[in-house]
């Protein structure tokens, strides 16, 4: 049932969420005080568009432009809308404004989602009128193509809100999981959090060279992460004996890598060091390339894992 979507921020997460409820089906109205958004979230979608053709079945040659509207103000976006994907920025003082003016045009039942990678929604719930139909629905860039939902309930949430946006986003064929505690980083990002420290502080330590890292990840561990998480690949790692047996012979191994990760430290020269490293990777591919090819590969990826078996 089609259904009319207020998407509060035009910003990269923003046009992308767009991007996808328009493929299916929803209507869209995008708030945004910056002028340039409308230009940004339209451009958005349409070189979105080829990408969503290919991963759903039924879709127009041009995208629904039609159904997109953008507006300057949130009250604007609001009216009659049915749910509310909230995008903005992320900081604590703007996401309460929004919501704040968004309240004055929702019927209380409408769910607002924050798509907030470092909030809590108990803290985003504060000030709310209705703090009830406030939850985190937090995706991974960009939400069009990589289907993780992670949705995480403020203390004030009510108990329906949960299954309630599940049933929301698996409608738009998203893989959502709910995390039980509010922690920063939710649960995604908190692992790419753990791996990325040691990346950084392999460059620090002199380890390897940024070049190597990425290309030990991308055509290591992350061709597996791709298909299946860490404790099912350590399954199979254990071979006839499983997981335990894996756990029992080589747990100790990781207990003492664990040990020895280090705990690197963001200074001016580290920055330095990482951002000359990485001009060093990516030579001449300016950043439009980068994301063609990523969304191209995103694409293949998602039709290949409609076949797997986990
Ligand atoms: N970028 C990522 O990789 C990523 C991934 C997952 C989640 N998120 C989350 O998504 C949210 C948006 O991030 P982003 O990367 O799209 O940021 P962004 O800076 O690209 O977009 C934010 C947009 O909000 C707009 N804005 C500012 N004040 C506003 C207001 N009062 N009303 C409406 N719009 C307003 C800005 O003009 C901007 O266009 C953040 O909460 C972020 O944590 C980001």
């Amino acid at each position: 049932m089609p259904q009319h979507i207020a998407v509060l921020g035009g910003g990269l997460i923003g046009a992308s969420w767009s991007a996808l409820f328009l493929a299916y089906g929803h209507s869209v109205h995008i708030s945004d005080p910056d002028g340039s958004a409308d230009a940004f979230c339209r451009g958005f979608v349409r070189r979105a568009w080829p990408h969503l053709r290919d991963l759903t079945q039924g879709l127009p040659d041009h995208p629904p432009l039609d159904r997109l509207r953008v507006s300057s103000t949130i009250a604007a976006a609001c009216d009659g809308a049915s749910f509310v994907q909230e995008c903005g920025p992320d900081r604590i003082g703007p996401k309460h404004a929004m919501i704040k003016e968004a309240e004055t045009a929702l019927a209380p039942h409408v769910l607002i989602a924050s798509s907030t990678s470092s909030l809590m929604a108990t803290d985003i719930q504060a000030q709310a009128q209705h703090p009830d139909r406030i939850l985190v629905a937090h995706p991974m860039n960009p939400p069009h193509l990589v289907p993780l939902v992670e949705l995480v309930a403020g203390r004030l949430t009510s108990p329906d809100a949960i299954p309630q946006a599940e049933a929301f986003y698996t409608s738009l064929n998203r893989v959502t999981i709910r995390v039980q505690k509010e922690r920063p980083g939710h649960l995604a990002n908190r692992l790419t959090s753990a791996l990325y420290q040691e990346a950084v502080n392999i460059v620090a330590e002199g380890i390897a060279s940024v070049e190597d890292v990425d290309r030990a990840i991308a055509y290591g561990p992350g061709m597996r992460w791709g298909l299946m998480g860490p404790h099912l690949i350590y399954h199979l790692g254990g071979g006839a004996g499983g997981y335990r047996q894996y756990l029992e012979h080589l747990g100790p191994t990781q207990q003492t890598r664990w040990a020895d990760l280090g705990r690197p430290t963001l200074t001016d020269d580290l920055i330095e060091q990482l951002v000359l490293g990485l001009e060093q990777e990516i030579k001449e591919l300016d950043t439009q390339e980068l994301e063609d090819a990523r969304d191209r590969a995103l694409v293949a990826l998602a039709k290949l894992k409609q076949g797997l078996p986990f």
